[in-house]
């Protein structure tokens, strides 16, 4: 486990749950190497809670205790058909390419492009070097496979790693037609409109990935056919100009292929 990558790590723990989760929270504590508590309460140097409620891992900010906690989300996005493989016609599967089969997404985060993909049909894995993400993600991805529409087409999700994708990259053994990224960007401005919940607690808790530049060299090095950059309209394209873009109200696809 790649538990010495140098980033942010916020300060975690684990909350106990009664019953059946029991055993679950212990081993998940120990696995994060982080403390296991009966209650938030007279914790000030915590700054995020993980706790089972019911099936869900969900992830509580020591802010919004009162507040239910934020959950990998494994139902289609508002707009994304419930039939599988979904259309490929979002601006996402335009980018990723209609043809292309393999994807690496190597910045997995709350899985939900990864989990689009997936419904897309598309043959996903995926990277994360955050415990913390990997320990929702894990919950998330099990919580899918039990799913009926997962479990009579017998699919498999996604298969996911933990570690720095930078290191990981290096020891793919099939290059993907495309590998995905999706870093976090420094806001524009202080006072910029704020961004999702998930993703405002991914920028608090993990901090910018400075080392994007790093990473997108080595996906270009790796990749068998494309590389794809999701990143905010105000951020310069990681890679120079792209070959191909596609503009959406708030974000953008660069691609960049390989020659
Ligand atoms: C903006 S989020 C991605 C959101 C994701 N696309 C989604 O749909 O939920 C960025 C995530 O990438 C992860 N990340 C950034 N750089 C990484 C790297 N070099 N290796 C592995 N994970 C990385 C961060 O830890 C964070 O969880």
């Amino acid at each position: 486990m790649d538990v010495l990558t140098p980033f942010f790590q916020p300060k975690i723990a684990v909350l106990i749950s009664e019953g059946k989760y029991f055993e679950c929270v212990q081993k998940l504590a120990q696995k994060l190497q982080v403390p296991l508590y009966k209650s938030p309460e007279n914790h000030p140097d915590v700054d995020y809670f993980l706790q089972y409620q019911h099936n869900v891992l969900a992830l509580i900010d020591k802010n919004s205790l009162k507040k239910q906690g934020i959950s990998v989300n494994i139902n289609p996005r508002s707009g994304e058909q419930l039939s599988y493989p979904a259309p490929k016609k979002n601006d996402l599967a335009k980018a990723i390419g209609r043809q292309t089969k393999t994807v690496i997404d190597a910045t997995t985060g709350w899985g939900q492009d990864a989990l689009a993909l997936f419904r897309m049909g598309y043959e996903v894995e995926c990277f994360e070097r955050s415990l913390m993400m990997m320990a929702l993600l894990e919950n998330g991805f099990l919580r899918l496979s039990q799913e009926k529409w997962v479990q009579t087409r017998t699919l498999i999700p996604p298969k996911l790693t933990q570690g720095n994708a930078i290191k990981l990259l290096n020891t793919v053994k099939i290059a993907p037609d495309c590998i995905y990224l999706d870093p976090m960007f420094p806001p524009k401005r202080k006072k910029s409109a704020l961004a999702k919940k998930s993703i405002q607690i991914l920028q608090q808790a993990l901090g910018q990935d400075d080392d994007r530049q790093q990473l997108f060299k080595i996906a270009m090095r790796v990749t068998k056919k494309r590389v794809v950059v999701k990143s905010p309209l105000y951020a310069d394209p990681l890679g120079g100009k792209p070959q191909m873009g596609f503009k959406g109200k708030l974000v953008r696809y660069d691609v960049y292929l390989k020659s």
